[in-house]
């Protein structure tokens, strides 16, 4: 980035952070589609191997399009916030394949057999299934706490001493459960346990997760940071950048989760408006919500901007808005969810979210399909259950084709 926007707010940021002079003058950072890069001696190539010498080597270690948007995602995680020695904090993130791929390499750089993880019981499904499914059999286990409960957050740390790491997702997909950064941290910290957040729902423009002193952070870029449904990605961001700079790295180079030069160009295109987009997604989030809330074919709407929220206050405490995933449930059940996704006009029916067009998906029709009802129902995803993730468009567009969808 060049000297001068060091002080540059979030906006330029997104625009220009990461941004070095290309040796071609191109304005844009092109996408290097390489997968290996040359020396000019077998001198230099030694030195680059012993990091005597700055250089890329190979694809699967770096690359310069990734390199651009990994230092702005790290920029926006760290703005406005300072070290313990008052200075601007330093992050550093290195882009995966994928947010699963992003969360699993944090994971095994962390953790080893016979350690636990201590986390809440609604996070994003696929995180869930690593802890049941692909971590017990590496010797790792998940202690599951409502992390509501301080008291008993704290309790279940004392009482297991191989608990080595608390994981956060707040708000959580698909619940839009929203906990206390601030305290869990700190309570992590009394404990020294590894904090980390998942990030991907908020976004740094929304909240910033190591002003609490988290370790690391980890997004599914494909989501708000991208913005556009281009590209699937994810991203580790951590502050002790000696680790990140070793184990973090070592780890992301030998499972090979990581990121092309062409997906990286497209999620450092969408952040180009991140700002922009994020203001957006929020203002009609709200309109959508409250609209909603007074329709009679809805039951309940859950959405951290209404006072009906459980986690309202702790939102407004937390973040900056209330963002832009919500979810509803309708009165007919099931059969009502099917009816009002076939009558949509406008609204797109997918399951991803963050995307500048507005999606819609009803989980008891699609990716909870297979998981029994009762289960289903414990987990909050009842049979009318809508999750929206509201988009850019014009908000009378939007709320149209809701009423029509829903008459
Ligand atoms: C909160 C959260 N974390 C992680 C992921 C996984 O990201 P990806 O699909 O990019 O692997 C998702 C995906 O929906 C998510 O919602």
């Amino acid at each position: 980035m060049s000297k001068k926007i060091n002080d540059a707010g979030f906006e330029t940021l997104c625009i220009h952070g990461g941004h070095t002079a290309e040796s071609n003058r191109a304005h844009l950072t092109p996408i290097y589609a390489t997968s290996t890069y040359t020396f000019d001696s077998a001198e230099q190539a030694i030195a680059i191997f012993k990091g005597e010498e700055k250089g890329y080597i190979y694809g699967r270690f770096g690359n310069p399009t990734i390199d651009e948007v990994e230092q702005k995602i790290a920029l926006l995680e760290a703005y406005g916030l300072k070290d313990a020695n008052g200075n601007p904090l330093q992050l550093k993130a290195i882009l995966h394949a994928s947010g699963m791929a992003a969360i699993t390499c944090m994971l095994l750089s962390n953790l080893k057999a016979g350690d636990k993880i201590i986390t809440h019981q609604s996070l994003y499904g696929g995180t869930q299934e690593m802890l049941d499914k692909i971590l017990p059999n590496l010797g790792i286990e998940a202690v599951i706490v409502d992390f509501h409960d301080h008291n008993a957050v704290e309790a279940a740390i004392k009482a297991d001493n191989t608990i080595k790491l608390m994981h956060i997702e707040t708000p959580a997909n698909p619940t839009l459960q929203c906990v206390d950064l601030q305290a869990l941290s700190a309570l992590g910290k009394k404990h020294n346990l590894i904090v980390t957040v998942d990030n991907t729902f908020a976004t740094p423009y929304l909240q910033q997760p190591f002003k609490y002193d988290v370790d690391f952070v980890m997004h599914s870029t494909t989501k708000f940071l991208n913005g556009h449904g281009t590209a699937v990605g994810g991203i580790v961001i951590g502050r002790d950048l000696q680790k990140m700079n070793t184990v973090v790295t070592k780890t992301h180079r030998l499972l090979g989760g990581n990121s092309n030069a062409f997906e990286a160009f497209l999620l450092n295109n969408g952040l180009r408006t991140f700002s922009l987009r994020m203001e957006r997604h929020c203002s009609n989030a709200e309109k959508v919500a409250t609209f909603l809330e007074q329709h009679p074919a809805v039951e309940r709407v859950n959405y951290l901007g209404l006072a009906s929220h459980p986690d309202h206050e702790m939102a407004k405490k937390q973040m900056k808005h209330a963002g832009a995933v919500l979810s509803f449930e309708l009165k007919g059940g099931f059969d009502a969810g099917v009816k009002f996704i076939n009558n949509l006009k406008l609204c797109v029916s997918a399951v991803s979210l963050g995307t500048c067009d507005t999606l819609i998906s009803h989980p008891a029709s699609t990716t909870h399909v297979g998981v029994p009802r009762e289960k289903r129902i414990e987990f909050g995803i009842t049979d009318g259950l809508i999750r929206m993730s509201v988009g850019i468009e014009t908000i009378d567009d939007i709320l149209n084709d809701l009423n029509q969808a829903l008459s």
